[in-house]
């Protein structure tokens, strides 16, 4: 058997084989199972255009579905000396079902293949984030409810200024997940297009159904000029890996303040010791590290749009190989995200607010602002107000009234909680994940 689908009569040489392939036969396992269902829905419309016989396209088919099962199985690999994923298919399949096999490739390029397969591995993986930021989201508003009467100091400059609760806290970072969804939804629409059919970026003589894949597939649309398609390989990349940058910015932030609010110059919140560990000199010691973990794991995933552009900004239009070093880059990021998300879920879980925060006097000229607007809202005119507050300040006649009375929309008193899960559920909502599922459902049924 070649090694190669695109040896002739020379064998290339084994660095330059070793060089080329690099972390292909690692990388491209993530691509696997949609390498496979790429490769039915094209089949699938080669039938329709008479490049293949119905009987062949039904033992095609069995063969591709089983091999499809041992990948989900993990019982499939990529050999020795194989070069990607395109190419172990293609050589099992023409090994299992003989020539028939060698048919699958008709109009067709690696070229669109690994632009299909990418396209399929992110939708599926968007869906799966979604659902990870649901969950998170979820625990953030609950947490918000519970503590909803603590009352923390907010900052400015990290100078105490107003009073915050762990009800903004919390549910701040929620309501950021929405932000952050919003432009995940626009990076999904944008890779919901289907590129298959664009063979090496030229399309082909074949009298291609590209509508028809579109549909197979479950694509919102054909992505259709065959050079923009081409195109699309490392920027779609980009958008989605910045996408899922702004979550791991929004968790970034997010694990900053527990870890300072966990100090004990703030002991705002407190960890179980189970959650913490230990220093191997200070045996005190009990450092939130998930939390600094989580925050270098998303500053890191945070650079990954940028490295991805370094690839692809001087290249012209047209297939290069230069794309394939994208793969060892974006292809980690979603399991790598889904597993800060799930290890900060459970930590903002187990966090016990100190609930007499407020009550501390370092803290009482937060209130400086609440006297000023209780005099104000009695008729001194506002400027007057705040000098008086600020003369007694410096008189040390001040004397803080903690009672708070916010009212507006997204304030200490009116969260508006239940407003924010609605447009949380809203944008979700927006995602159409039925489709393709509707679509791999029966592409895979015998
Ligand atoms: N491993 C290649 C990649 O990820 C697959 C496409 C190969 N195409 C080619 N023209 N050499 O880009």
């Amino acid at each position: 058997m070649a090694s190669k689908l695109w040896e002739k009569s020379v064998k290339v040489n084994h660095d330059v084989e070793t060089y080329t392939i690099g972390l292909d036969r690692e990388m491209d396992l993530y691509l696997a199972p949609y390498d496979v269902i790429g490769s039915l829905a094209h089949t699938t419309m080669l039938e329709t255009i008479g490049l293949i016989a119905p009987d062949e396209l039904k033992i095609i088919r069995k063969e591709l579905i089983s091999i499809y099962h041992d990948i989900q199985n993990g019982k499939f690999t990529i050999d020795e000396g194989i070069e990607d994923v395109h190419s172990q298919i293609e050589f099992l399949l023409t090994e299992r079902i003989g020539d028939i096999g060698k048919k699958i490739h008709s109009g067709r390029s690696r070229n669109d293949q690994v632009l299909v397969d990418l396209r399929l591995f992110m939708r599926s993986e968007i869906e799966s984030i979604v659902n990870h930021v649901e969950s998170l989201f979820n625990t953030l508003i609950s947490q918000s409810e519970r503590y909803k009467d603590v009352i923390i100091p907010g900052y400015t400059h990290l100078q105490v200024a107003m009073p915050s609760s762990f009800g903004l806290w919390f549910g701040a970072y929620a309501e950021a997940l929405i932000d952050d969804l919003m432009v995940l939804l626009a990076a999904y629409n944008v890779n919901n297009r289907n590129p298959l059919g664009s063979a090496a970026g030229y399309g082909s003589s074949f009298p291609l159904n590209r509508t028809m894949t579109t549909q197979l597939l479950g694509f919102a649309s054909v992505d259709f000029n065959v050079v923009h398609a081409q195109m699309g390989r490392g920027k779609t990349e980009r958008i989605v890996a910045n996408a899922l940058a702004g979550i791991a910015a929004t968790i970034s932030k997010l694990s900053f303040d527990a870890c300072m609010f966990n100090s004990q110059n703030f002991a705002f919140i407190k960890l179980p010791d189970e959650f913490t560990t230990g220093s191997s000199i200070m045996p005190h010691k009990k450092n939130p590290d998930v939390f600094e973990l989580s925050r270098a794991k998303c500053n890191k995933l945070q650079s990954i749009p940028y490295q991805i552009s370094m690839i692809t900004n001087n290249l012209p239009s047209g297939y290069f190989r230069d794309l394939q070093i994208i793969k060892e880059l974006f292809l980690p990021m979603f399991d790598e995200l889904k597993s800060i998300i799930s290890m900060v879920e459970k930590m903002v879980l187990s966090i016990k607010v100190n609930t007499e925060v407020a009550l501390d006097e370092r803290y009482k000229y937060m209130y400086s602002v609440e006297e000023v607007n209780r005099l104000a809202s009695n008729g001194m005119p506002f400027r007057d107000a705040y000098k008086k507050v600020g003369l007694d300040i410096e008189a040390g006649l001040f004397t803080p009234d903690p009672a708070i009375h916010h009212s507006h929309e997204g304030s200490i008193g009116n969260l508006c909680n239940d407003r924010i899960t609605a447009l949380f559920n809203d944008t979700v909502a927006q995602f159409d994940f039925d489709t393709y599922h509707k679509a791999f459902d029966e592409l895979l049924s015998c």
